[in-house]
């Protein structure tokens, strides 16, 4: 049985009071190529209960105002990482009922999904995911402060697959500046791709950055780790017969 839909919103019009706002850092209007494209999303009934009912608890927007205090956002959790781009955050969630100690702080503009995942997550008793609304960038560039993330996981970015189009491909020299600052020393960074061409762009960029050192001795892919579950993505892509390629690297 297919579950009723919400209608569509006008553009900048809350759907839901209680829950996340639309592109609630502006971001839409600075002047940036960013790695994702404003789509207005359908919602289930289901999802759009999980927004009203858990995002003023559990969901936070990315307004680009504040520099965030992890440790009041994650109590008792000493042990905190980014995920950017969860999707529908099947993956996320089961990756934080198997880690309860480690906190997600999980971002993506895709309003089902962060309904989805805030369902997964109350179902699953987890209370160590938090949903965050808005381009990761922003996130990164005036939010999380320096020194405060375990770790960073990029599953199954927007491949960007047309050559004018690479230049909107999250793995960028700059993007990894940027989160340069808030990973701690150590700090693990795991990304998966499955377009072979992309896992190549993110192995020399990683390679080349001075604040990253490839986990592995030989300098390349790593094998994939059983704690990183399959992703919806990576299922359509094996699905077409594409080659999944992991990058474990460690901030120096
Ligand atoms: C191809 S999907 C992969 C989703 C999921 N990781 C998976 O493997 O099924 C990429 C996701 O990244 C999100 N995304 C892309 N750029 C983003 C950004 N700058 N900030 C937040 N989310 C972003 C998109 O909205 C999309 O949901």
């Amino acid at each position: 049985m297919s579950e009723s839909k919400t209608p569509h919103a006008r553009p900048n019009e809350p759907r839901f009071p209680d829950g996340p706002k639309p592109d609630p850092a502006g971001s839409h209007f600075e002047r940036r190529i960013r790695s994702f494209q404003p789509r207005r999303s359908r919602v289930t009934t289901s999802q759009a209960d999980a927004l009203q009912r858990l995002w003023p608890q559990w969901g936070l927007d990315i307004d680009g105002q504040r520099v965030l205090d992890l440790a009041a956002l994650f109590p008792g959790l000493d042990r905190i990482v980014l995920e950017i781009g969860f999707g529908m955050g099947e993956a996320t969630a089961q990756m934080a009922a198997e880690d309860p100690h480690t906190g997600i702080l999980a971002v993506d503009v895709h309003t089902p999904g962060q309904g989805n995942l805030l369902g997964l997550a109350e179902r699953g008793g987890m209370t160590n995911v938090r949903v965050a609304n808005g381009d990761a960038i922003i996130l990164l560039r005036e939010m999380l402060p320096e020194n405060s993330l375990d770790g960073l996981r990029v599953y199954f970015p927007d491949p960007w697959p047309k050559a004018r189009h690479h230049k909107r491909r999250l793995l960028q020299p700059e993007f990894l500046d940027l989160v340069a600052g808030p990973l701690k020393p150590g700090a693990l960074v795991h990304c998966a791709t499955d377009w072979e061409e992309y896992a190549e762009q993110m192995l020399d960029v990683l390679t080349a950055h001075p604040a990253y050192e490839n986990t592995q001795p030989d300098g390349g892919w790593a094998p994939r780790p059983e704690f990183r579950p399959l992703t919806r993505f990576e299922g359509q892509g094996l699905d077409k017969g594409h080659v999944v390629h992991d990058l474990l690297f460690r901030r120096r």
